[in-house]
């Protein structure tokens, strides 16, 4: 018999979106004719930006011309679209990123995990709690943690616990850690972070040769400039971060794929033998070996997020989702429901339940009297008990439907 990676035994039954469609599947199949307004998953349900759709229409046509075809694209993307991002997202806002440092990829979900590729066994790895589920259980499967414990947390993984005293940042620890995930503007609290915050982090990190993940998909999000869009708005953080960036949340890509990831070329580790190795050679390397690129297609699409008009239907998108937010946020302030955070510079909004509720009682009650599907924050981690997460990813209509029943049920 074959053996397998162990390391998949020691996670949680199921990953946490799964788990909410598994249940609600189930309520489903007793009560079929149920009219559920899903405000779970951020997953995004406006079509994609007319710039995008014509840009990938044009991109289908070179596909069928002989001299226009494409085949295997390169690995980390084509230039004309990583030169675009280096300019637009980050040379515009003063930071030194070159095109050569900008990976293309299928998205964030998948850098962030394969990210891990390329690290070693024995580093120190702290998360935040809450925390998008991703970074913890792909920590587990490469075996970088012990098994989980009493308190329902890894062994050998440091939790950074968020709290709402803190306005739902992590303290920088006292201890030293070698890779930190950060994630802003946060998923799942919709926390924002300031300069002055990231730049507590880089400091910590070039002080003790930690590096960073800084996970930006929700980026597009912010609506106060003089809050960091990427943590290279923070000197030194070149030399310390690597930062994961998308389309699917401002350009509506969750089906289409599109992501990128960015690693400075004077970001590096140490080797066994402590020589200095660039770790952008290693992702290079990783990502030539592991994966041929994303389709010429879709990459054409992502381009097109850049055009003139590209840019003001991404806008327009993202203001959609964000009055959204705004909508949610007013109508729970009136109810049972009006502890709510986030959902300012963030899709999401973070709540706390009802008279002490539990995440998933708050779970099942909603989901069973009001017909609302949203995400247990005990799902993200154990100080997100108490908590539960509501996504402002979808339509209006639907968002003024949810908050009617939401009003109704939880009136004081
Ligand atoms: C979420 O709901 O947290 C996200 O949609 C999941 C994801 O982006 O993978």
């Amino acid at each position: 018999m074959v053996n397998i990676n162990e390391n998949y035994l020691k996670l949680k039954a199921g990953y946490l979106f799964p788990e909410i469609t598994k249940r609600v599947n189930t309520f489903l199949d007793s009560n079929p004719k149920n009219e559920l307004i899903k405000l779970g998953i951020g997953d995004v349900t406006e079509p994609l930006p007319e710039a995008c759709i014509k840009a990938m229409m044009n991109a289908v046509e070179d596909m069928g011309c002989r001299q226009k075809f494409k085949g295997y694209g390169p690995e980390q993307g084509y230039s004309w679209l990583r030169e675009k991002i280096a300019y637009h997202d980050f040379q515009l806002r003063g930071c030194d990123i070159d095109s050569s440092e900008i990976f293309i990829s299928d998205g964030s979900k998948c850098d962030t995990g394969n990210i891990l590729d390329i690290f070693g066994k024995n580093n120190k790895i702290a998360i935040t709690d809450p925390v998008y589920p991703v970074y913890v259980d792909t920590n587990v499967m490469s075996g970088n943690t012990g098994y989980i414990n009493a308190e329902n947390r890894y062994d050998d993984l440091i939790y950074l616990p968020i709290k709402e005293e803190n306005n739902f940042v992590a303290q920088i620890p006292d201890i030293k850690v070698d890779l930190i995930y950060l994630c802003f503007p946060n998923n799942p609290t919709g926390a924002v972070a300031t300069k002055d915050y990231l730049k507590s982090w880089v400091d910590y990190a070039r002080f003790n040769n930690s590096i960073i993940l800084f996970d930006a998909a929700y980026e597009a999000f912010i609506t106060d400039e003089s809050l960091p869009h990427s943590i290279y708005e923070i000197e030194g953080a070149k030399d310390c971060a690597i930062e994961f960036r998308s389309f699917s949340k401002n350009a509506g890509f969750t089906g289409t794929r599109c992501a990128f990831t960015v690693v400075p070329k004077t970001l590096m580790a140490n080797t066994a033998n402590n020589s200095k190795i660039k770790i952008w050679d290693m992702w290079n390397r990783r990502q030539s070996t592991k994966f041929n690129g994303v389709s010429y297609i879709i990459q054409r699409g992502a381009e097109a997020v850049y055009s003139e008009e590209g840019k003001k239907q991404v806008d327009c998108l993202v203001r959609f989702y964000l009055e959204n937010a705004k909508i949610i946020r007013e109508q729970l302030g009136t109810t049972k429901l009006n502890q709510v955070y986030g959902g300012i510079h963030s899709p999401y909004i973070w709540l706390k339940t009802p008279g002490g509720m539990s995440s998933w009682e708050f779970f099942d009650e909603l989901l069973q009297k009001v017909n609302i599907v949203g995400t247990p924050g005990s799902g993200f981690g154990s100080s997100g008990e108490g908590y539960f997460r509501i996504s402002a990813f979808n339509s209006r209509e639907n968002i003024e439907k949810a908050m009617k029943r939401i009003k109704k049920y939880y009136q004081i």
